[in-house]
């Protein structure tokens, strides 16, 4: 296995990861984002690879984070490197030092930098000044690595990601965005439902819709959460509110009421349906309980996922 890691590393494709950003799938060819996957299978059969040994990954966090930090952290272990938590209340940037004078600063010590934080302007601007891969870790656009992990997921249930239909039900948010994004890439068709103004960014669904039509599939926002989850294969859900948005929660609660993956909406989807969430979910608002832990649900396969996808990524990019 060793063996089938090195050599896949080693050949030209992989070689055209080494030190470039993952900042949004939109900068990666779908041959690219499958080459991840195949790699993070191979990771998923042997846990504990040291080809980054030595390397140190720091981690800058502006929000929470359970899934994102330890399983980057558990990934560098496992690969022979070292991760490095930074809170961003910790560092200078805190303080109002700029990210270009952090980037440059970082880039002498690490090997590498994950970002979670608000702007996703401010994870380009740090992979603009930075010599080292940056990883987006989260920003209120886009969850790169978390989409990657639920493809790797989808394509474990149903054998292929082609053809089929993707259901978001909800908040056309930083998930939203980069699962569509994804499905776009690896030629599924996504339908989201929304309530009117919680719709995702206009220009993320336009190039979405751009990358659809070279894999022949489709992107259709819609208000219906019916319409959505009717012949689905994933319903796939997230919080109603995301970290940042706290004062609109109570407004949002009201919007999102309908909009809630339950067993009658799972009735409509596919018979071999899978039910994704990227979690921390609010059980009883965009999911119910009973769904969440009934048997369609794969929540916990997607977070142990973010771990061997993100292992491809940090390989590809880091590697020597
Ligand atoms: N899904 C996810 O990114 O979880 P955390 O916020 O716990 O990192
Ligand atoms: N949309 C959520 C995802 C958390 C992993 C948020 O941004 O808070």
């Amino acid at each position: 296995m060793l063996e089938r890691l090195n050599k896949i590393l080693k050949a030209s494709i992989s070689q055209s990861f080494r030190g470039r950003d993952f900042l949004t799938l939109r900068d990666y060819t779908p041959e690219e984002l499958w080459h991840i996957l195949k790699v993070a299978l191979i990771m998923k059969e042997v846990p504990r690879i040291p080809i980054l040994q030595g390397k140190i990954l720091g981690m800058i966090f502006s929000k929470s984070s359970t899934r994102t930090r330890v399983s980057f952290e558990v990934g560098m272990l496992h690969l022979g490197g070292a991760p490095l938590f930074l809170n961003q209340q910790d560092i200078q940037l805190g303080r109002g030092e700029t990210i270009a004078d952090t980037a440059r600063v970082l880039s002498r010590y690490l090997d590498g930098i994950m970002i979670r934080t608000y702007l996703q302007s401010d994870v380009e601007e740090l992979g603009c000044w930075s010599d080292v891969p940056v990883i987006n870790g989260l920003t209120d656009l886009f969850h790169p690595c978390q989409a990657m992990a639920d493809y790797l997921t989808i394509y474990e249930h149903f054998g292929a990601i082609k053809g089929l239909k993707i259901a978001f039900i909800g908040d056309g948010n930083n998930v939203a965005n980069s699962l569509m994004l994804g499905a776009a890439k690896f030629g599924a068709d996504f339908m989201l439902a929304c309530p009117q103004g919680y719709e995702p960014d206009a220009k993320v669904v336009a190039w979405a819709k751009e990358a659809a039509v070279l894999t022949g599939s489709s992107v259709e926002i819609v208000h219906d959460p019916k319409a959505a989850a009717s012949g689905a294969h994933v319903l796939y859900t997230d919080v109603w509110t995301s970290m940042g948005q706290e004062a609109e929660q109570e407004e949002r609660i009201q919007a999102f009421a309908d909009y809630q993956i339950n067993q009658s909406l799972l009735e409509l989807a596919v018979d071999d349906s899978i039910v994704m969430h990227c979690l921390p979910a609010h059980r009883g608002e965009e999911i119910s309980d009973d769904v969440l832990d009934g048997p369609r649900s794969k929540v916990f396969d997607e977070a142990e996922n973010r771990l061997h996808v993100q292992k491809a990524i940090l390989a590809l990019l880091m590697q020597d």
